[in-house]
């Protein structure tokens, strides 16, 4: 036998003192043995030493064996002990309502001793397979959430680092991208949307800019003024990028492509590419386009400087319902502590050009 099997720790309930004794001789030298004579002292023996097997009699005083049954059976903490009923000879519907009960097995008197070393054996090998199979589901199950999380978080990466790819030539920081995911799922939040459209606008909304890649650097880097045709061109950074995004059925993407179309699309119908307004735009480009705005103002760029929060909020208190869907605007200036958290916690960082060649060796 097993040392893990020899180990275990079996409740003997009886209310008999000679088919106790019997039962002792019979299993002492090998188990761990607890007794209890009524059902009263079964069930509380049971929970707190938490037996690894019961043999328990038909036959008890006050309590009968089979209300002990059920009554461990509906006790979470006691319901995975298994059952097994000690029953005179031709008891035979008593075998069939202990096994409804939910017991495992039975054990006639007279006990004939191999027979019931064999049953025991046989059933704590069972149990011990069970427990240890429990065991690996759990350690399964978190390695499979870890694995989720790691994917997850993988995903996000690449749709950033691609997304960055794209601005890279004229905004090549990546932070505004960070900023923006927070910012649109905070506003997301503000307006009560459900987790899933919080977290599908969180991980879409980098790629707003993603068609950037198809504009010419004459266009993108301009430095001045751009003429008619030149913006027409800067104009289709939009539909390049929901062509980039289209043809795949997955939640994220077609949303990072209804973004990308719809993200300077304004209220009023003036924006572009489709002129669409009001509630035809969807709700995930008027968030973007809002927090877009909303980053672009409070950095620094090449041509102006970063605007203070509070200008930047008057800004977008001005445009409320001219660019943008005034109850979103309402929600947005609710959070302004949030959003200038958002802005001073994700700022770019200095690059670190020293440890950058060193990586490079
Ligand atoms: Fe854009
Ligand atoms: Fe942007």
């Amino acid at each position: 036998m097993s040392e893990t099997l020899r180990s275990s720790k079996i409740l003997i309930v009886d209310a008999s003192k000679a088919n106790i004794d019997i039962l002792v001789s019979a299993l002492g030298k090998e188990y761990k043995l607890s007794v209890a004579m009524d059902g009263g002292a079964a069930l509380a023996q049971a929970k707190q030493n938490a037996p690894d097997l019961i043999l328990l009699d038909v036959m008890l005083p006050v309590m009968d064996g089979f209300e002990v049954c059920e009554k461990l059976k509906a006790d979470p903490t006691t319901s995975a002990i298994p059952v097994i009923f000690l029953t005179a000879l031709g008891e035979s519907d008593s075998v069939i309502h202990g096994f409804h009960l939910g017991a495992v097995d039975y054990i006639a008197k007279p006990f004939r001793i191999p027979e019931l070393n064999a049953r025991i054996h046989t059933h704590l090998s069972l149990r011990n397979a069970m427990i240890e199979l429990a065991d690996q589901n759990r350690l399964l199950e978190i390695r499979v959430k870890e694995r989720t999380e790691e994917l997850r978080e993988t995903r996000l990466e690449v749709i950033y680092r691609l997304s960055r790819a794209a601005e890279y030539r004229d905004n090549d920081t990546g932070m505004h991208l960070k900023r923006l995911s927070h910012l649109c799922r905070t506003l997301a939040a503000a307006c009560g949307s459900d987790e899933e459209t919080r977290e599908i606008i969180f991980n879409a909304s980098p790629m707003h800019d993603i068609g950037k890649i198809g504009i010419p650097d004459a266009v993108l880097l301009k430095p001045g003024k751009l003429n008619e045709e030149e913006w027409k061109i800067m104009q289709t950074h939009t539909t390049i990028g929901a062509e980039i995004l289209s043809g795949h059925d997955s939640l994220l993407i077609r949303m990072g492509g209804m973004i990308a179309l719809t993200h300077h699309e304004k209220w009023d119908g003036s924006g572009y590419p489709q002129g669409l307004s009001e509630y035809r735009i969807p709700f995930v480009g008027r968030v973007v386009a809002i927090c877009d705005v909303f980053d672009a103002l409070t950095s620094k760029r090449p041509y102006k400087e970063a605007w203070k929060p509070a200008l930047a909020f008057e800004e977008i208190w001005s445009e409320s319902g001219a660019a943008f869907d005034p109850k979103l605007v309402d929600c947005f200036l609710k959070c302004r502590t949030d959003m200038i958290t958002i802005i001073k916690n994700f700022q770019d960082p200095p690059v670190q050009w020293e440890q950058l060649a060193a990586t490079l060796h």
